[in-house]
């Protein structure tokens, strides 16, 4: 018989540090707890169509709706007796109204333009954040109007020779800007990821006198496979000509996601934000450890789709992926997160 060796002690291993006596009670989990959703947090995306009293579902994202600005201005004085901060207003453009230069972007009388007035209109306290971009007014379904992109060669087109142009819609993108401002937006998010439009909007909207509008970057705007149920909610999906990858982020890289956050921040953007969330949050905490700047995240249409598509299936708790998720956001160091989750999260926050 071989004398069985003394194994320590549980405690002579863990040096009698055991991380698992605050996990025993709810109590002590609340205690400890480092991050934390709230309702303040939230920024709710809405789709706006045109209409009266109607609400149309988005199928790729089950308790999405685009909504008449009637319905909208509904949903905005619930979102504000919730408590949440801000909605973000995106428009599905009637077709007729889609061009190759998407001068509907620049209309004072646009869907977004007329919810933004109409949401003023009806008092409520709630800020307005409305998109920088002209893919929802192209027929293209691009962010911007197509220019010669020179000799073809290997680069990546779009049609043709066509590349998406950057200082022309940059142009277009000021007076997009200056006519949300005009039209009452608190917040504008330029989406488009052109080079220097960050700059562009500010020195325009501040020879305007509208120092006080604030600008949310998509700072660092990754071309995302995860975009999808969003275009079929602002009805670009059909029209979209090629890919976003000449102007939108490739998803192999992170120093150059840090690159752009810096670039937009001494643009003078106020608050910059990184799209999609789930994927990329190696780079929202890279960028909150190095910058001070007001951070966010944007849980986009198909992460949104594939908590409720896995949740229907029965292959996951949904509701609990939903806070998992969202919190996952603080923890990385966002002050705040766009989500389709918005309305949910603030009704169960409210009891
Ligand atoms: C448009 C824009 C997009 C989203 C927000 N603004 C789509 C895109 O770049 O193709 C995506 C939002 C989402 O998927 O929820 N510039």
């Amino acid at each position: 018989m071989t004398d069985r060796p003394t194994l320590p002690s549980i405690d002579d291993i863990t040096g009698h540090q055991r991380l698992r006596r605050t996990r025993r009670y709810e109590w002590s989990r609340a205690l400890v707890r480092e991050n934390q959703i709230s309702v303040s947090d939230l920024i709710w995306p809405i789709f706006v169509i045109e209409g009266h009293d109607v609400t149309e579902p988005v199928s790729a994202m089950p308790g999405v709706e685009r909504m008449s600005i009637d319905r909208a201005v509904e949903a905005a004085r619930m979102a504000e007796s919730l408590g949440v901060p801000a909605v973000a207003i995106f428009p599905n453009t009637p077709p007729n109204l889609r061009s190759e230069e998407g001068e509907e972007s620049c209309n004072p009388d646009n869907l977004v333009c007329r919810a933004t007035r109409a949401i003023r209109e009806a008092g409520i306290e709630i800020g307005i954040m409305l998109d920088v971009a002209l893919d929802p007014y192209t027929t293209h379904g691009h962010d911007g109007v197509l220019r010669p992109g020179g000799p073809v060669g290997a680069q990546t087109v779009v049609r043709g020779d066509q590349i998406v142009g950057n200082d022309a819609t940059v142009e277009i993108l000021i007076k997009q800007s200056l006519v949300q401002a005009e039209a009452g937006a608190d917040i504008l998010g330029p989406s488009d990821m052109m080079d220097g439009r960050i700059g562009a909007i500010r020195r325009a909207l501040d020879a305007e006198g509208r120092q006080d509008v604030m600008i949310m970057s998509y700072a660092a705007k990754y071309a995302s496979a995860f975009y999808g149920p969003f275009r079929e909610a602002v009805g670009a999906d059909a029209h979209l000509k090629g890919d976003k990858r000449g102007y939108q982020m490739d998803p192999a890289n992170g120093n150059e996601a840090l690159r752009e956050i810096a670039k937009d921040i001494e643009e003078g953007a106020d608050m910059v934000m990184v799209k999609p969330g789930m994927p990329y949050l190696d780079i929202i905490a890279r960028a909150s450890d190095t910058f001070n700047t007001p951070m966010f995240a944007y849980q986009v249409s198909g992460e949104y789709s594939m908590i409720h598509a896995a949740a229907a299936n029965g292959w996951i708790d949904g509701e609990s992926a939903m806070w998992e998720s969202l919190t996952a956001f603080k923890r990385a160091g966002c002050d705040g997160i766009l989500t389709y989750f918005a309305s949910t999260v603030a009704q169960r926050l409210a009891g």
